[in-house]
């Protein structure tokens, strides 16, 4: 496999908690009751809501927009045209059913696509949507390098991520990943000429995290008699699931963050 390959499938596997790339042929079937995969679309609308107008002409890409769930509410709920991008085809067909069910074809539109290559033709939105994706498109800096390019010199960027809830990174179960610090964010968004029009903390739901977990444990029981081989592959994504949420509920701080050129 060459390293670039390499590097997506690495990066797509940690985008959705997976520790191996092993995983990913199961994360359609593991992940499939679930429509909401990272972001809190209702936090998404109302930052728009509160600062956006004529939201009916407006045009928002999602990048990595998994199942659709914050494309689609905000076509539902705003009216506004969205496009969204997933790597992972089964999702990309989730959305799209979803769509039609809902009678939002006019507003929305969805395909599969790496969004390393997408971010390089895409072109002046209002606004562009990275909702829990990590490190897919690179360091911060990059990443925020590589949105801006994506709109309207007047238009937004919103990021859901995560901040340290403080300094002190020993207690972080995913020592893989480099958090930042609420101020890191804001140096960076200083040092990229970006700046913050709002932004919105998300309170980690321990009830839903759990029923989120069940679900998945349910079904990598159901892949664990399908392929005995893989038990410890399936076992070790449900820790991995498991101590993510750890993290969420204790020490890291869930934000969505609406950004501007300055
Ligand atoms: C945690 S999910 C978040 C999905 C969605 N943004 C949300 O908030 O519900 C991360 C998503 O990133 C997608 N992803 C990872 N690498 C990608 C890539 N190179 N191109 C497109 N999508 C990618 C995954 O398939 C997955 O749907």
């Amino acid at each position: 496999m060459c390293n670039e390959k390499n590097d997506v499938e690495e990066k797509l596997a940690k985008s959705l908690t997976a520790e191996s790339t092993n995983l990913l042929p199961f994360l359609p079937y593991l992940l499939q009751d679930l429509w909401e995969l990272g972001s809190n679309p209702s936090d998404i609308i109302k930052l728009m809501q509160k600062h956006f107008t004529d939201l009916g002409k407006r045009k928002i890409l999602d990048l990595a927009c998994g199942k659709g769930a914050v494309a689609i509410r905000i076509a539902e709920t705003l009216k506004a045209k969205v496009k969204g991008v997933d790597i992972i085809p089964e999702f990309i067909e989730f959305a799209k059913i979803k769509v039609i069910e809902l009678g939002l074809n006019a507003y929305s539109q969805f395909i599969v696509g790496d969004i390393n290559e997408v971010v390089l033709e895409e072109k002046d939105y209002d606004c562009v949507i990275l909702g829990a994706v990590g490190d897919v498109l690179g360091t911060p800096k990059e990443t925020l390098m590589k949105m801006k390019k994506t709109i309207k010199p007047y238009g937004y960027m919103i990021i859901d991520d995560v901040y340290l809830d403080c300094e002190d990174t020993i207690q972080i179960n995913n020592k893989k990943h480099e958090y930042l610090t609420y101020n890191q964010w804001h140096g960076l968004f200083e040092e990229t000429g970006i700046s913050v029009v709002d932004w919105l903390i998300n309170h980690a739901d321990h009830e839903q995290n759990d029923s989120n977990t069940q679900a998945i444990i349910v079904r990598a029981m159901e892949l664990t008699k399908l392929y005995p081989q893989h038990k410890e592959l399936f076992e070790g994504y449900i820790e991995s699931q498991k101590s993510e949420c750890e993290d969420l509920e204790n020490n890291l701080i869930g934000v969505t963050w609406l950004l501007k050129i300055k």
